[in-house]
């Protein structure tokens, strides 16, 4: 990806004067303001219409920026060696003298953080001289922005600026890790946690315990495309859009393919996209097949299972 600095130079003049900004990552495109400043983290919440008690994710440059604000254990150094820059987002223990709004954390003692690995979004990081807090750029419970035209298709005007950056390789979220006690995941993402198990050796925890949902962003509807999505569905009718993991070789207008051979990357990539293009078509309903439960598919599932609880 070409780099533009004009356009960098220009989201970070606006970042210094608390404006928001849309800033594209890996994952999905983020909803980015100063994590310092109360006043750019309220428009953040503004914008999107987010609870206020749902915490935000701050995006650093690397680990060395990390230390002035959380406490760094070997678990998150280990993960950081291997995975970052990359799609996942450590929970740490915030330290007390931390300069992060409290409007981010929600007056809690912990912190969500991640590195992202787009060329664009790092470049600005590096310039910057405060972390960026950033949720993803899409309105509360709706489908997460995987495109600048995704981003001006839920904010339009109201967003100051939208920092190009592509299509978003991963297309869906950083996984989530709390490394504060024994690692724990709390949101399944771009990142298999069979993979960070390898690196870690030891048992992961996940949350699979509704009633342990201790953040509201993990428990209710989300990535919702605002129509009724049936799941493992064999029989399709002709008046919903159906989805498919794999092209057929018959194709109908209402056959929406995520990956040509089935390819669960090019899937998750694909995904949310899909999701989008169907609702603007005005489908009143989706219908899913079975998607394979195995590395990105289980995150494939988790978002649209959630997407169905319409
Ligand atoms: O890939 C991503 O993670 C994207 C890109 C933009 O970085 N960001 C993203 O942010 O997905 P958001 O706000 O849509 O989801 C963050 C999730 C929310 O469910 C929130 O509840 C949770 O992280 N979260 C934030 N702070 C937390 C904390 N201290 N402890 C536990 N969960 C936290
Ligand atoms: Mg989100």
């Amino acid at each position: 990806m070409k780099i533009n600095l004009a356009n960098i130079k220009k989201a970070k003049k606006l970042l210094i004067n608390n404006e928001c900004i849309a800033i594209p990552t890996e994952t999905v495109y983020g909803l980015a303001g100063n994590a310092y400043s109360k006043i750019a983290c309220k428009k953040i919440f503004k914008l999107k219409k987010r609870p206020k008690n749902n915490p935000l994710i701050v995006h650093y440059y690397n680990f060395k920026n990390l230390k002035a604000d959380c406490i760094l254990n070997d678990d998150f150094l280990k993960l950081y060696k291997k995975f970052c820059p990359g799609p996942i987002t450590f929970v740490l223990d915030l330290k007390k003298n931390s300069k992060i709004s409290n409007i981010v954390t929600n007056k809690k003692n912990s912190l969500a953080v991640r590195f992202p690995k787009h060329p664009v979004t790092r470049n600005l990081l590096k310039r910057l001289n405060f972390p960026l807090a950033a949720p993803s750029a899409n309105l509360s419970s709706k489908i997460s922005s995987v495109r600048s035209a995704d981003v001006k298709e839920d904010f339009g005007k109201r967003i100051k600026f939208i920092l190009e950056g592509g299509k978003s390789s991963i297309g869906l979220e950083s996984t989530i890790i709390d490394l504060r006690k024994k690692p724990k995941v709390l949101r399944l993402g771009g990142l298999e946690i069979s993979t960070i198990q390898k690196i870690l050796k030891k048992k992961i925890f996940t949350n699979s315990n509704p009633k342990n949902i201790s953040f509201p962003g993990q428990s209710y509807l989300h990535y919702s495309p605002g129509i009724p999505v049936k799941l493992n569905v064999k029989k399709y009718n002709d008046r919903d859009a159906f989805v498919l993991i794999r092209k057929k070789k018959e194709n109908k207008s209402n056959y929406f393919f995520l990956s040509k051979r089935g390819d669960l990357r090019e899937a998750a990539k694909n995904l949310y996209s899909t999701l989008r293009k169907i609702k603007n078509r005005k489908y009143k309903s989706i219908s899913v097949k079975k998607i394979p439960n195995k590395g990105l598919g289980k995150t494939i599932n988790d978002r649209l299972k959630r997407a169905s609880k319409f």
